[in-house]
């Protein structure tokens, strides 16, 4: 069986990618330390490219060191950092027709920086960091957004090709999106229209830096899979209100810190039991697809057939898949399914990968487990 939709091109914006398949952000702690980029990162985005994914999403880029993870997370806060993210694009661009879009991001309510106390738009505490953060102010909000488009403009002058907010995980944006996180009345809450603002107003902003060609693109909170979350008949307002204002392309994701508590079910890594358990945001396509107009859908969560994914595509559920866990444990998954093997990744969706961010360089523990025991054997 020969994939044809998944390995034929498709436009996001202006700019066309090679096949469907889809990098999502992936924060790999290989940056040096406090954000800069060197050999270690570059190499491993160089293998994600010589595996054959069209379209490969940085892991989250921060746009204030506020709002930092560690201090081994790539910065674009200021200029000192462009040299390396313009060696990173080139590099990627170095293989045949292969896309690098920036994500950018800010912690927001989830930070644990120990310089820098969490802020959110609202002092809601956090039941996992166990913090509570501090609730900004409106000039500190349009602060926040400026740094957004400077961010956004930096890594539009590094040479990526296109940028998408981090607006999803609890993270900044998303704690805006969701009635949970953001109580505000004023004009950055209180009704749809005014928790979408923020998103609208970077959009704006950027779109006055960098003109209309740079694609703009989102991962956009779903739901929040909490208690008095985010549900999906309001994110579904809140992509209309995306889609109308001109973004490019949204990939729908859900989950936060917090839904990670007291449960095995971790998202936005749902741990996969079974193939039902698979494109775990494929129900949240199908509603969003009708609206879409010129703007593009990636599908994350889950993708690990590439016979399914080739359905989704043909059925126009979705325009992309995108893949996270699969490609730490396979970068050359593309070019295996492109060759002609067709079995799903290896991946088991274990999340071990996600907690080696904790302490190192991302890797996937249940890949090297293997490998040793083949060495042995
Ligand atoms: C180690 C690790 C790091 C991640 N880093 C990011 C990130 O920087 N930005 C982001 O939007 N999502 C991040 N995610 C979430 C993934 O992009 C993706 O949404 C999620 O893992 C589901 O996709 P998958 O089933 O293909 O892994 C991360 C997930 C893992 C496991």
């Amino acid at each position: 069986m020969k994939l044809k939709t998944l390995f034929s091109p498709e436009k996001i914006g202006n700019v066309q990618i090679k096949n469907r398949i889809v990098r999502s952000a992936t924060y790999v702690r290989r940056a040096e330390k406090y954000g800069s980029i060197g050999d270690q990162l570059i190499d491993f985005y160089k293998e994600l490219a010589k595996g054959g994914t069209g379209l490969i999403i940085s892991e989250f880029i921060a746009v204030d060191q506020s709002g930092t993870a560690s201090a081994y997370q790539v910065r674009l806060d200021n200029d000192s950092f462009l040299p390396g993210h313009k060696r990173l694009v080139h590099s990627i661009h170095d293989y045949p027709e292969t896309k690098i879009a920036a994500q950018i991001a800010h912690t927001g309510r989830q930070s644990v920086h120990p310089k820098y106390p969490p802020v959110a738009p609202s002092a809601v505490p956090d039941k996992q960091t166990g913090l509570t953060p501090r609730k900004l102010k409106i000039e500190e909000i349009r602060s926040l957004i400026n740094k957004f488009v400077d961010t956004g403009t930096r890594a539009y002058h590094a040479g990526y090709d296109m940028v998408q907010l981090h607006a999803a995980h609890g993270y900044f944006l998303s704690n805006f999106v969701s009635p949970y996180t953001n109580r505000r009345k004023d004009e950055y809450g209180g009704n749809i229209e005014n928790m979408a603002r923020i998103l609208v107003d970077i959009y704006n902003g950027l779109r006055d830096e960098i003109g209309n060609e740079f694609p703009i693109t989102i991962k956009l909170q779903t739901q929040d899979f909490v208690p008095g979350g985010l549900l999906l008949d309001d994110a579904v307002k809140i992509a209309k209100i995306l889609v109308d204002t001109g973004f490019n392309a949204i990939e729908p994701s859900g989950g936060i810190g917090e839904t990670q508590v007291g449960v095995k079910e971790a998202y936005p890594s749902k741990v996969i039991k079974s193939p039902e358990d698979e494109n775990y945001f494929l129900p949240t396509c199908k509603r969003l697809k009708p609206m879409m107009k010129n703007c593009k859908l990636i599908l994350v969560g889950g993708i690990k057939n590439p016979v399914s994914a080739e359905i989704f595509l043909n059925d126009k559920i979705t325009d992309f898949i995108s893949m996270c866990r699969p490609l730490i444990y396979e970068p050359d998954l593309p070019n295996r399914w492109r060759n002609g093997d067709l079995t799903p990744a290896k991946c088991i969706s274990c999340n071990s990968c996600y907690m080696t961010s904790l302490t190192g360089p991302v890797y996937c523990v249940v890949r090297k487990r293997r490998e040793r025991k083949k060495k042995k054997n």
